[in-house]
């Protein structure tokens, strides 16, 4: 269930300025059934001659360590979503993903720990076995439900989410990846120190995280995002958007303008989930030079964008980089078994 903190303290929660989000998922953890805790996200400095030479620093921000099952982006996207449905006394959170979506896996999670009933309205016809991800999902006490992909698209509109309601009843609905307010509410918790590091790098789906991560740091700073979809260049459309919407609203704002930021689009490897032999290979060897794992749908994409950008001089020599390790390492159960 959810912990009496929350049923007590939960508007002393969204409204202090003190409480680090670290605090927070220690005193929700404190009063979970499951035993795993949430644990701060470790700062790892990546040794590397070419780097050496260049006179560039790198370090990575796991978020993929906080939490064996919620953790990255996806614990940040939720977490005011969470507290909304908390708040509104809705028990049952429904979201929407495709069949290997880390959000998916996320908010079955999220829900099992935190005493919620959760649907996940998924793309696509029921595909039986479930892949892991669902089928993970499923074990979670998700209620999986399917959409064609028609249907699907019209997931945004007030439409479908009111036939979604008169279905399922009362629901909090969180939309696909956690792109909303909140969720780019939590995300400005990510970098919550940038310390000697003036340039921060991420992968780019909706660009959420970015928005967020842009608002919490200031102008000595620069935000570098990675689109792993195709045409990715739309997505600033939807940053601009969501940095506009967040600063119009009644959220608490920094008071200090977004850091700049650009998307660096030539790094998708084919689009959405597409993978060749050039990034797996990348992938193991890194993985096997600094005993990290990367996922193949976003992470990877990134760290080998920011290494062929260092050969190409696009970084200066002084220059002091934080890659955030945004999780999703679930999905790759699912891809090493299509590859
Ligand atoms: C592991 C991982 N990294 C990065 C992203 C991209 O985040 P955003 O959609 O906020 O750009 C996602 C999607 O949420 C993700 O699952």
């Amino acid at each position: 269930m959810f912990s009496a903190y929350f049923l007590t303290d939960n508007q002393a929660i969204l409204e202090s300025k003190n409480l680090s989000p670290l605090r927070l998922v220690r005193l929700m953890c404190e009063f979970s059934p499951m035993s795993s805790p949430f644990i701060p996200p470790a700062t790892q400095e990546i040794e590397n001659e070419i780097f050496r030479r260049a006179g560039v620093e790198l370090s990575v921000l796991r978020l993929d360590t906080m939490h064996p099952l919620v953790n990255g982006n996806k614990w940040f996207k939720l977490k005011y979503n969470l507290l909304e449905a908390k708040q509104q006394n809705l028990t049952t959170l429904l979201t929407f993903g495709g069949a290997y979506s880390n959000h998916i896996f996320a908010t079955a999670a999220a829900g099992n720990l935190f005493g919620f009933r959760t649907i996940g309205v998924i793309r696509g016809e029921e595909r039986l076995p479930l892949n892991p991800t669902l089928d993970f999902a499923k074990q979670q006490g998700m209620q999986l439900v399917y959409l064609n992909r028609e249907a699907y698209r019209q997931k945004h509109t007030r439409e479908l989410q009111e036939d979604l309601r008169q279905r399922f009843g009362d629901v909090f609905i969180i939309p696909e990846g956690g792109s909303n307010l909140n969720g780019v509410r939590g995300c400005t918790e990510i970098v919550s120190d940038t310390g000697k590091f003036d340039t921060i790098c991420l992968a780019c789906g909706t660009g959420t995280t970015l928005a967020g991560i842009a608002l919490s740091l200031n102008q000595n700073k620069r935000v570098i995002g990675f689109p792993v979809l195709k045409k990715g260049e739309f997505i600033a459309q939807e940053i601009d958007n969501l940095l506009k919407n967040y600063l119009d609203s009644e959220l608490p704002a920094p008071t200090h303008s977004p850091a700049p930021w650009e998307l660096i689009c030539d790094y998708h490897f084919g689009g959405y989930a597409k993978v060749n032999d050039q990034l797996l290979m990348f992938s193991k060897q890194f993985e096997q030079q600094n005993s990290l794992l990367l996922d193949y749908v976003y992470t990877a994409k990134m760290f080998y964008g920011v290494i062929d950008l260092l050969h190409l001089g696009f970084f200066q020599k002084g220059d002091r980089l934080l890659l955030i390790h945004t999780g999703g390492l679930q999905g790759n159960i699912g891809m090493e078994k299509r590859l």
